[in-house]
């Protein structure tokens, strides 16, 4: 596993090693690249500098407090967080809190929404088990159960919730009875996560009793220094609360308190995302392009959009876990850069799944795809193989695959789909992790979201904010305050 070198913190960067370059992330391009010019490929060099230096010097420009009008709003902070975060005394009071929270509910609520809910999602599908839920609390090793709501305003889920709860919950002693609430939101006044919070609360408080310490200690919200859910939060006297930092947006905040503290609190190893953080950070900084995943990837998406048109891009995973992954960087991508009527349209994908319902089209449809391929190169448990069969129940012919994993079979349907691409020149690209572990989560979430603000930078376009989402809060509050 890659760490970073004692005392390689701070501005100097870390310098990968070959050895340690094999370990990591990597992005292969070089399917796509036969549709792109040399030319092209190389003017871009410049101006693809240019926004590197100008995504880093932005860290510098908030820590300077002086923003200028043109750059608001200004989200860098999450560029160096991570660092941060490892290096300061907060990540033990965080880790701390979230054990306690972790060793007094079996069932935990995580109430958010957007940037507030879908990082911690993709950190769980990623790297929690499959079934994690219906494991007993030994199997899931003392971790609490997992709920997301607020992310919606669906009366069915929030009913159904309501109703396991009451069912599977009626003697509060009893450790494997109790539940808590994690409530998250940057500005506290988001609608969606404003309601679920209030209707689970008071379920969780005449569950508790009011007046119970553990109305309050089970209650951890994560939000930012003003808004309605500080106010509350302060009014209430919660115990702990987290902050959403300021200088943080939240399709960025995944490596903050808003996706870490829930990953703590479910045992996720934190320090680890952190620094597959950090180096994917390091290796943006300091490497050339051909070794740095964050460059290659963004100077092959926007050639492709910008010179074939192919304004569609597909993160096409290859294995079920990393589809929220997906779904995160759907938002992150869309949210970002799909403003002044630009912006490329992401697509989740997860394959083989997916090419039994999106795959003709990507072989035979518009010529306006990118697929960019997630493959895990070693899956996390023994191979799983398919077994002999006596020949008079061989009807199925797969007694010639007997013997072989799961793992040869999907390497199969990638090999044979991505030559199937190539062989009609669809362009497709490789993002390579050598398992899926928080490590390698940490790089590739870092590696999106860098590529994502170095696009914008380079199409002129502010990664930040997102001005649009207010037309529809702003309908929706008259429709529902003002009738
Ligand atoms: O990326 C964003 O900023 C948004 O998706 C927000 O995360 C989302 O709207 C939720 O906002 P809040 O955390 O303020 O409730």
């Amino acid at each position: 596993m890659l760490r970073p070198p004692n005392g390689s913190h701070g501005n100097q960067p870390i310098r990968l090693k070959t050895k340690e370059l094999m370990e990591s992330l990597r992005y292969d391009p070089s399917a796509a690249r036969v549709l792109i010019d040399d030319a092209d490929w190389d003017t871009l060099a410049e101006p693809l500098q240019t926004a590197r230096q100008q995504t880093l010097d932005d860290v510098c420009l908030m820590q300077s407090g002086d923003i200028p009008d043109e750059k608001q709003p200004l989200d860098a902070g999450f560029i160096e967080y991570p660092r941060t975060l490892l290096e300061s005394g907060q990540l033990a009071a965080l880790a701390g809190s979230a054990e306690r929270l972790r060793s007094q509910v079996d069932r935990l609520l995580v109430l958010g929404i957007g940037g507030s809910y879908m990082g911690l999602r993709a950190l769980f599908e990623g790297l929690c088990d499959p079934f994690h839920n219906e494991l007993s609390r030994d199997e899931r090793r003392g971790v609490p159960r997992l709920y997301f709501e607020g992310n919606n305003l669906d009366n069915d889920t929030v009913s159904a919730l309501l109703q396991l709860l009451q069912r599977h919950c009626s003697d509060p002693e009893d450790l494997l009875q109790r539940w808590g609430i994690v409530v998250i939101s940057k500005s506290g006044g988001t609608l969606e996560t404003a309601a679920a919070f209030r209707l689970f609360r008071q379920a969780l408080e005449t569950y508790y009793g009011a007046d119970s310490p553990r109305s309050t200690q089970l209650v951890v919200p994560i939000t930012g220094e003003e808004g309605k859910l500080r106010s509350f939060s302060n009014e209430r006297g919660y115990p702990d609360v987290f902050p959403v930092p300021d200088g943080i947006g939240g399709r960025f905040s995944v490596l903050t308190p808003v996706g870490l503290y829930p990953a703590a609190a479910l045992g996720i190893d934190v320090r680890e995302l952190l620094r597959g953080a950090v180096d994917m950070t390091d290796q943006f900084r300091s490497q050339p392009r051909g070794k740095n995943p964050v460059l290659d990837y963004v100077a092959t998406c926007h050639l492709l959009e910008r010179e074939r048109g192919m304004n569609i891009r597909v993160l096409s995973t290859w294995g079920n876990r990393l589809e929220a992954v997906g779904l995160w960087y759907d938002q992150l991508l869309s949210e970002s850069l799909g403003k002044q009527e630009q912006g490329a349209t992401p697509i989740t994908g997860v394959n083989t799944r997916d090419l039994h319902s999106r795959g003709q089209q990507h072989q035979q449809g518009a010529r306006d795809k990118l697929i960019t391929n997630v493959i895990i190169d070693k899956p996390a448990t023994d191979s799983v193989t398919l077994p002999q069969v006596p020949e008079s129940l061989d009807q199925d012919g797969l007694n010639q695959l007997a013997g072989r994993g799961m793992p040869d079979l999907l390497r199969a349907a990638f090999e044979g789909t991505n030559k199937a691409y190539a062989d009609d020149r669809r362009p497709t690209a490789d993002i390579r992790l050598p398992e899926l572990n928080a490590y390698c989560l940490g790089q590739l979430l870092q590696m999106l979201m860098l590529a994502t603000v170095v696009e914008g930078r380079l199409i002129g376009i502010n990664p930040y904010g997102q001005p649009g989402v207010e037309d529809y809060k702003r309908n929706m509050s008259e429709i529902l305050f003002q009738s």
